[in-house]
């Protein structure tokens, strides 16, 4: 249903991207990941609408949006959660969420049965209706962030770090409601700076680096991979190795796999060491 193919975006004189191409299939979750600065979130803005390639393009169901402005890329189904959640914090829960709605549409019995929709997903959000935002928990947030872009009932959604300063029961529990929102039909394109995470539930991934693709294929494929990788380059792997969360995610990935998969590396001590 989406298809980047080579696009090349630039802020100003600093170029972001160089020859991004990727796809997404209807129904699937792709994960998209890459450590801090390789580009993700310039990819999910270039969807969007809100930067404009320099070169290349990108479609929806067989129609160029590239050069469409962000609400008509709304209109077509493309909901976008952005890096850092863009919710008004002195807003109460409900204004958050009707702001998010009567961006796309007006009908106020629309608005009530989406939220109907949306709460069931997220029982908490109801809880905390008349709540201003900002005094909500980190998960919470992100709840009332997902909520609010699934009101326009997207085709595909775009989150951008789901796990942005959250413990990892929380991402935990929300990867689970990212998953059944898929099952539910959506097409979700997953950002994460930590790969395993986002791969853990993505059918298929890329790496980004520096502004390009540096691998991509089958999601198991990737998590093998980048484990080789953090293996072989321990401490200089910029994929988030060294983080809390990424850490969690592998310890519970080796704890679910366990006792079968942990196979002995085939070479042992050939890593160079620098001493100078
Ligand atoms: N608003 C901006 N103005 C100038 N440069 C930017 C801006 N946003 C991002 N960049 C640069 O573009 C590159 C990619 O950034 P970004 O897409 O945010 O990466 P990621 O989401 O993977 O961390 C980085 O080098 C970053 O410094
Ligand atoms: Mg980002």
């Amino acid at each position: 249903m989406l298809e980047v193919n080579g696009i090349d975006v630039a802020y100003g004189h600093i170029q972001a991207l160089r020859r991004v191409s990727l796809r997404a299939q209807a129904g699937e979750i792709v994960a998209l990941t890459g450590p801090n600065g390789a580009g993700k979130s310039t990819v999910l803005r270039t969807i969007s609408g809100l930067l404009r390639p320099l070169a290349g393009e990108v479609i929806l169901d067989g129609t160029r949006i590239d050069r469409m402005a962000p609400e008509r890329i709304v209109e077509m189904g493309v909901s976008h959660l952005p890096e850092g959640r863009g919710i008004f914090p002195t807003l109460s829960v409900e204004e958050n969420l009707r702001m998010g709605y009567f961006i796309k549409r007006r009908d106020r019995l629309g608005f009530k049965s989406n939220v109907e929709r949306v709460t069931e997903l997220f029982p908490r959000i109801r809880e905390r209706w008349s709540q201003a935002a900002g005094t909500l928990s980190g998960g919470e947030q992100q709840m009332l962030a997902l909520a609010r872009a699934l009101l326009p009932e997207p085709r595909l959604l775009m989150i951008d770090e789901l796990s942005l300063g959250l413990a990892p029961i929380v991402v935990q529990q929300l990867l689970s409601r990212v998953q059944e929102i898929n099952e539910q039909g959506t097409t979700i394109l997953l950002v994460e700076q930590y790969v395993n995470l986002a791969l853990r539930i993505a059918r298929r991934g890329y790496v980004m680096e520096k502004g390009r693709i540096a691998m991509s294929g089958e999601a198991n494929q990737l998590l093998k991979d980048s484990e080789q990788m953090r293996a072989s380059y321990l401490g200089g792997g910029g994929l988030g190795a060294s983080d809390d969360v990424a850490a969690a995610a592998l310890a519970e990935d080796a704890a679910a796999t366990a006792p079968a998969k942990r196979r002995a590396p085939r070479k042992t001590a050939t890593r160079r060491t620098k001493t100078g």
